[in-house]
């Protein structure tokens, strides 16, 4: 699966027990042999519904519906893609994933060997700069940091460091550690001499180091910082060129800190540096991240969109700050994600606004945020002169530029309204400014909208009660499945529902002798289709009495409803069709189940 093999999963599975890793999210008390509960982290609650079973390895809570297995779990929380769940986790259990992810050719494998070795450079770099921070606390990259008020637990949670004072300390410890020139050149860290190329010296040196971590916590790159305001290069911050594994345009700082509680919150902040987000995670806002030292782009946007619909800007006031604004707007608009700006008072930046007013000031101005439309019009206030009937209608060009890229029909009816107001014109004359590209595009959408018929919901799963009784059953005991796998033969059970799939996994588990009742497939299944009706069953343990009995009942309960459902459709269609011989055939389709389940 996904293009780990299956043994290193299970591997890292069974080395990371749902209850230790649930339990360092949720505070679990006891509820029974090897079960727990605690306060579901996917919703709001008061009381505990949120149960880890140990003895199947899964959880599912009843409020909310979420469950699965310990992959699902990250999936939910964090809203990681499958693989990035193992990942994850393999990092915390300690299992190296071999990289194949290039396919299988000795070229790809030595394509993913070398990715593999540039993360390793990156890991042990990072790890110098720490030491190197911890060793000299009188150093000049300490002092600078205690002047700026870092407290000590930052600097760990976002691995800062000092980058060495001469010029091949970092190339001769990677050296040290068997890490070949060229690679470290491949890596980013190390450049070749101008006058004699096959020397190679140090890119990162007597600075202050900032770690880019990937989005699941590995070190990619470095950002850093000259500790002088104005040093004589010219250059404020040296930062990773792209390599293998860093790519500027789809990183963002800060984003292993925060990404728990961008999902929390609900909200992710944006802002303009390291320094900034840092500032923002000392006052409590830890859902801030930035981009690395260029404009936000489209895939930052996309990853953050994973997360959370809600972006806050904190860029300055200044003409660049305004210039990202539009081009923040620009491509968050077309992604259905709301925009707010957050204004600074007297132009600072949200590390001066920290530095001054604490954590409360920088609460006051993220919860004074305000709709991106009504910061628009306030910057179009600036260049354009609204007394004059021309000026307006320009304003409103420009508003109505930004509002064609508003995919939502509804989304855009509130913004069209909120415009109106804010520029004190009809609702109307916003809508014949919407170009006739979007009149057009819009007039096609409505008329494929009433081809397609009305919109058919989403397809939502509504098993009835005997199916669900007839997992339960079969999970309970191999005696149960066998018997239900004797009462149910061959296709009467296929069906390529989750539920129907259980069953399946349950009976067949059974017949191979497997004790576990098919416990580890539909933990699987509930990778892909987490249905809250599985993973209770799991968790709820239900034990009969009488197995036998217990499958003897529910596969006759789920025969009675399958006929009643099939007679129904068998009704629907007579209602339908005139033809004669049409007719007899159903009448006669009809009789015959009734016959079947007398
Ligand atoms: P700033 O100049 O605002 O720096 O650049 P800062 O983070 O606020 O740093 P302090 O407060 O002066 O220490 C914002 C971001 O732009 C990138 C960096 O990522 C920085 O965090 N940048 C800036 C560069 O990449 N290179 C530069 O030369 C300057
Ligand atoms: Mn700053």
């Amino acid at each position: 699966m996904a293009g780990i093999p299956d043994e290193i999963i299970e591997e890292i599975r069974s080395r990371s027990n749902i209850v230790d890793v649930i339990g360092g999210f949720v505070q679990l008390r006891k509820a029974g042999n090897n079960a727990f509960k605690g306060l579901c982290p996917f919703h709001q609650e008061k009381t505990p519904s949120f149960f880890v079973d140990g003895a199947r390895q899964s959880y599912h809570c009843f409020g909310c519906g979420k469950g699965g297995d310990v992959f699902r779990f990250f999936m939910d929380k964090d809203n990681l893609t499958f693989v990035d769940a193992i990942k994850m986790l393999a990092n915390r259990a300690g299992v190296v994933i071999p990289e194949n992810t290039y396919g299988n050719s000795a070229e790809s494998r030595k394509k993913a060997d070398e990715r593999e070795r540039v993360y390793q450079i990156h890991a042990e770099l990072c790890s110098l700069f720490q030491k190197i921070l911890r060793d000299n606390p009188q150093g000049p990259v300490a002092q600078y940091l205690k002047s700026r008020g870092l407290p000590q637990e930052i600097i760990e949670r976002f691995k800062i460091g000092a980058a060495p004072m001469g010029w091949t300390t970092g190339v001769d410890y990677l050296r040290g550690l068997g890490f070949r020139d060229d690679e470290m050149v491949t890596a980013g860290v190390a450049l070749r001499g101008h006058r004699d190329p096959s020397r190679i010296f140090d890119l990162f040196h007597d600075r202050l180091a900032f770690t880019i971590e990937n989005e699941i916590a590995r070190p990619v790159g470095f950002s850093a910082r000259s500790l002088e305001a104005k040093p004589a290069d010219g250059r404020k911050y040296v930062n990773s060129p792209e390599t293998p594994i860093f790519k500027k345009s789809r990183l963002l700082y800060a984003l292993s800190q925060a990404r728990t509680s961008i999902g929390k919150m609900n909200q992710a902040i944006l802002c303009e540096g390291q320094m900034d987000a840092i500032a923002f995670h000392r006052a409590g806002f830890s859902c801030a991240v930035a981009p690395l030292g260029s404009a936000f782009t489209p895939e930052q946007a996309q990853i953050l969109k994973r997360y959370t619909n809600h972006i806050v800007l904190a860029f300055d006031a200044d003409q660049a700050g305004q210039k990202a604004f539009l081009h923040a707007a620009e491509i968050l608009l077309p992604l259905s994600m709301e925009l707010k700006v957050m204004h600074i008072p007297g132009g600072k930046d949200p590390d001066e606004l920290y530095k001054n007013g604490g954590a409360e000031a920088v609460a006051q101005a993220v919860n004074a945020s305000r709709s991106w439309l009504e910061v628009l019009v306030e910057v179009l206030h600036t260049r354009y002169d609204f007394t004059t009937p021309v000026g307006r209608g320009e304003a409103a060009e420009i508003v109505a530029g930004y509002l064609e890229k508003v995919p939502d029909q509804v989304e855009l009816e509130v913004y069209v309204s909120d415009s109106a107001k804010l520029l004190q014109v009809s609702e109307n004359a916003i809508y014949s400014k919407l170009s006739t590209r979007h009149a057009q595009l819009r007039r096609r959408e409505e008329f494929q909208q009433h081809q397609a018929g009305p919109e058919i919901a989403p397809k939502q799963h509504h098993y009835n009660a005997a199916t669900l009784t007839l997992l339960e059953v079969a999970i309970s005991s191999p005696d149960a499945a066998r018997k239900i796998a004797e009462l149910l033969p061959g296709d009467e059970l296929s069906g390529d529902d989750p539920v129907a799939q259980a069953i399946n996994f349950a009976v067949g588990a059974a017949l191979n002798g497997d004790e576990d009742g098919g416990v580890a497939p539909i933990r699987e299944l509930l990778i892909e289709h987490p249905v809250p009706e599985i993973s209770r069953i799991l968790v709820e343990h239900t034990t009969y009495k009488d197995a036998i009995k217990a499958a003897e009942d529910a596969v006759s309960e789920f025969r009675r409803n399958r006929c009643i459902s099939e007679r129904k459709t068998l009704m629907e269609k007579l209602a339908l069709t005139q033809d004669p011989a049409e007719r007899t055939a159903i009448l006669q389709a009809i009789q015959n189940l009734s016959r079947r389940s007398s």
